[in-house]
């Protein structure tokens, strides 16, 4: 097979490449001080987003910065509901804030325009005519579950309980919703490959509210679902599913049933059972703390050390990046570290 010159996407598709692949999840954002430059133009977090020279220039910023293998599109997994006509507003330290989905009456009002997104197309359109030649471009989506528990709950919140109870007391409901968000999640990706993106990534970042069998049904079911009929139009884009804190057995699981090409692992699995049960399966992405990348120093490079040692250097790809998002708090000059640590590591 032709190696693509980009080290995401040849390691997305099994091939081992040439240099570690490096990108940082949530590596647009709050702790560049470029981006909250450009921020402070904007009247708010949702108008950032639906303006394609902005949006392009922050998905832009960290790789001007770092050499960094990926770019990621700048956006929101809120954005889908944005488009079905929730009423949607980002609230200064706060977080989003929706007008909550409670009962088949609200939902009745929820309809679907994907027009609404055409500044996000857009905004991959210019990515793409100046992104380096070996950074990939990823789009994409949140998990149907994870935006869902955000339509339900009207906001972020610990344990998303109104959802978690609709999972376990009210499908019919709660599968209507889904329904509708699968139909859209699809549609929205599709167009984000047709502008550009070379390989999706899925958010599932609240998998781990759910015991093992709401976790077969609300994230594994609906995720192969997805990626099916992504794979049917787009066979040769790739897609990393991140089912975030859904314990190493689920990932497992995740990873045989879903028919996703890789899987990003959050910073609580192990990285033994990582290397031994999830690698053996397919390429990996992660799993810095990264709380780590905060601290900076010899606990950051211990850190990167231990994930390059145990999931870099064997046969399978990997591709570095954090558990999570980086934090807000996060000094730019750690990540500076840390991106030229993980391209001095050789395998020992
Ligand atoms: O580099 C990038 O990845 C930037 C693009 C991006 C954002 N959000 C920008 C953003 C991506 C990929 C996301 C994904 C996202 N959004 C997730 C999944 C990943 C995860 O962190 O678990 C979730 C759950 C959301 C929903 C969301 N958006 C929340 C809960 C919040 C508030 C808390 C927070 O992280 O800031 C947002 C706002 C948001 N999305 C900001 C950014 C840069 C901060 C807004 C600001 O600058 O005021």
């Amino acid at each position: 097979m032709k190696k693509t010159g980009k080290p995401v996407l040849d390691a997305l598709s099994g091939r081992k490449p040439e240099r570690v692949p490096l990108w940082l999840m949530r590596q647009a954002g709050r702790y560049l001080p470029e981006y909250r430059a450009l921020r402070a133009q904007a009247d708010n977090f949702l108008d950032l987003c639906l303006h394609p020279a902005w949006a392009a220039e922050i998905t832009m910023q960290p790789l001007r910065r770092f050499h960094m293998d990926a770019a990621i599109l700048f956006a929101d997994i809120l954005l889908v509901p944005y488009a079905m006509g929730q009423e949607l507003a980002f609230k200064e330290a706060v977080g989003p804030i929706l007008n909550p989905i409670a009962h088949e009456g609200d939902f009745a009002k929820l309809g679907w325009d994907v027009a609404k997104l055409g500044p996000v197309f857009e905004t991959l359109e210019r990515v793409k005519t100046e992104l380096p030649d070996d950074a990939a471009l990823l789009g994409f989506a949140g998990g149907l579950w994870t935006v869902a528990c955000y339509m339900i709950e009207g906001q972020g919140k610990d344990g998303f309980s109104k959802a978690v109870a609709m999972a376990k007391n009210d499908r019919n409901f709660l599968n209507l919703l889904l329904e509708k968000l699968e139909s859209a999640t699809i549609e929205y990706l599709g167009r984000q490959i047709e502008a550009g993106a070379e390989a999706l990534y899925l958010f599932d970042s609240w998998a781990g509210l759910l015991d093992e069998a709401l976790f077969n049904e609300l994230v594994i079911a609906p995720t192969k679902r997805l990626v099916t009929a992504l794979k049917l139009e787009y066979p040769e884009i790739p897609v990393i599913g991140f089912p975030r804190g859904a314990g190493p057995e689920n990932c497992r699981r995740f990873l045989l049933d879903t028919g996703v090409d890789a899987l990003a692992i959050d910073s609580s699995i192990p990285l033994f059972f990582a290397r031994e049960e999830l690698q053996k399966i397919k390429p990996l992405q992660g799993n810095l703390d990264p709380a780590l990348v905060v601290a900076g120093g010899s606990a950051m490079i211990r850190g990167a050390t231990e994930v390059l040692d145990q999931l870099a250097a064997g046969p399978v790809p990997h591709i570095f990046s954090l558990g999570h998002g980086i934090l807000p708090e996060t000094p730019p000059e750690n990540v500076a570290a840390l991106v030229s640590f993980v391209r001095s590591w050789t395998a020992a």
